[in-house]
């Protein structure tokens, strides 16, 4: 059963101006259309931001405490229906029922935390070098944010963007992927049924090129926060400086895990599975590269190739699958092309993994998990982002040459470590360029209430998710206070 979706602008479910429509489907099995969805333009874009211009100022001036109060009964509708939106998001996205409810419960996490915030949203208060003399620093909302969503995380990623921004009393147009827009309109109706005010969250739905980007050039738009691609990130990025918008990009990774010769080695197999099969491969955290000290390569290789086989692979509502569909035809051509690449540089395919088309499988998108070993590390298998069940095996002899292979990549997103060496875990805490490092633990899995980012390539701007060093200082800036009440004038720097 299919649902017809609308935009949401200034309180009102609507269609798009154009009326044209795009289908959304179901990743595991494609012949399920989950949704009809509007096709916007730039003209819905206009609409949208001009709604959220107008309901900026009376939002912005709404007590904090107040507007956290309503985060607070976002979060308790998403506990409630946390079984619902994970069925959803399982359907729509294809993650794996156990990991769907993680992605809804991100999403909870997220809005309490920043329910909290509400009350918080600190500046300093600091002592004058005159007499008679206040100084201080208050965080005041930017104003009307784009915020434009991946499809991995459908609930929770949403969420990391809408509740910060809300919470600091700016107003969102929120332009979700168009492979997930079904889940967006379930978290948009939770806001409007939490009793969010006309205009604050507008909701349009459409592609990158001919909504997403203009939504990102419209003058009235003062931040973007954008997680996706690389190449749509860096594209966005020129465009906000060019016009001094604030911006936050989250892009790729190529995240790897180091196994040391003295790691509990059950462990790292574990981790390096939940890493690389997670989400089949489709996180920006995934680990697709596995650095395995030599002295242990051949027994860590044999553990984890038998574990990746028996990894169940299927539609993720039925509870006994681990690995789910990849999300669209157009990524699963990209993950087998990289299979096929990395089989052409020369690295030997351990498992051979690549399509499956098992039973109902057929109907879907699913790829099986994928090992290569050989593996040089300036093969395009080990610089370039995949996203999707594929994982390079890498060898090294010693921490150094494991932090060399680990760092020698544009991206530095996430990375981890598997030793029981107190000496070793904190060179590589260290020495490894990444904005996340996990200590005998994988790649994936990072808490809301730490910032959320990483280095070179990875990302431009400041940090997502946390609060101060990461999302209240992307959604507010500081106003600096001055008050002078010696009735004189003092001057700074000057007078005695
Ligand atoms: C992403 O893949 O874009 O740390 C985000 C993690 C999740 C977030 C991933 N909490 O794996």
């Amino acid at each position: 059963m299919s649902e017809t979706i609308r935009n949401y602008i200034n309180g009102e479910w609507i269609d798009s101006i154009s009326g044209s429509t795009f289908e959304s489907n179901n990743p595991a099995d494609h012949r399920d259309i989950v949704g009809i969805i509007p096709d916007s333009n730039s003209g819905d874009v206009d609409k949208a931001v001009a709604s959220a211009r107008s309901a900026f100022r009376s939002w912005s001036l709404t007590p904090a405490p107040k507007r956290g109060e309503l985060l607070y009964r976002v979060a308790e509708i998403l506990s409630k229906r946390k079984q619902d939106l994970a069925e959803l998001c399982c359907r729509e996205m294809g993650k794996v029922m156990a990991e769907s409810l993680g992605d809804v419960q991100e999403a909870i996490d997220m809005s309490y935390f920043m329910a909290g915030e509400g009350r918080r949203l600190q500046g300093e208060t600091v002592p004058s070098e005159l007499p008679g003399k206040d100084a201080k620093s208050v965080r005041v909302p930017v104003g009307v944010f784009a915020q434009i969503t991946p499809w991995n995380f459908p609930t929770a990623i949403p969420i990391w963007k809408l509740a910060p921004a809300i919470v600091c009393g700016n107003t969102v147009v929120f332009k979700p992927a168009e492979q997930t827009p079904v889940c967006a309109t379930r978290l948009v109706e939770i806001f409007e049924e939490a009793g969010l005010p006309a205009g604050v969250l507008n909701l349009i739905h459409g592609m990158g090129k001919t909504a997403g980007e203009p939504l990102v050039r419209h003058p009235e738009v003062d931040g973007v926060s954008f997680t996706g691609s690389n190449a749509v990130g860096e594209h966005l990025a020129v465009i906000c400086a060019g016009q001094h918008k604030e911006f936050v990009m989250e892009t790729g990774g190529k995240n790897p895990i180091i196994v040391m010769n003295d790691a509990n080695l059950d462990l790292a197999v574990e981790g390096a599975l939940w890493g690389a099969f997670g989400t089949t491969g489709q996180r920006c955290t995934a680990a697709s590269r596995v650095i395995v000290h030599d002295d242990i390569y051949d027994a860590f290789l044999e553990s984890f190739t038998k574990k990746a086989k028996q990894l169940t692979i299927g539609n993720g509502l039925n509870l006994a699958n681990q690995v789910g569909p990849i999300i669209s035809k157009e990524q699963y051509d990209k993950v087998l092309d990289y299979i096929e690449i990395g089989k052409n540089e020369g690295a030997t395919l351990h498992l051979e993994g690549g399509a499956y088309t098992e039973a109902d499988c057929r109907h879907g998108t699913f790829i099986a998990p994928t090992i290569f070993t050989d593996v040089n590390p300036k093969m395009r298998i080990a610089q370039e982002e995949i996203f999707g069940p594929v994982v390079s095996i890498i060898r090294c002899s010693d921490l150094e040459m494991a932090i060399e292979i680990a760092n020698g990549i544009e991206f530095g997103l996430s990375s981890a470590i598997y030793s029981q060496d107190v000496n070793t875990t904190a060179i590589a805490e260290r020495e490894l360029d990444a904005g996340l490092v996990y200590i005998n633990a994988s790649t994936i899995g990072a808490e809301i209430q730490l910032p959320f980012g990483g280095t070179k390539h990875t990302g431009a701007g400041p940090r997502e998710a946390g609060a101060r060093g990461g999302a209240l200082d992307f959604y507010t800036k500081w106003k600096i206070i001055y008050r002078d009440f010696s009735g004189k004038l003092q001057k700074a720097q000057i007078d005695d």
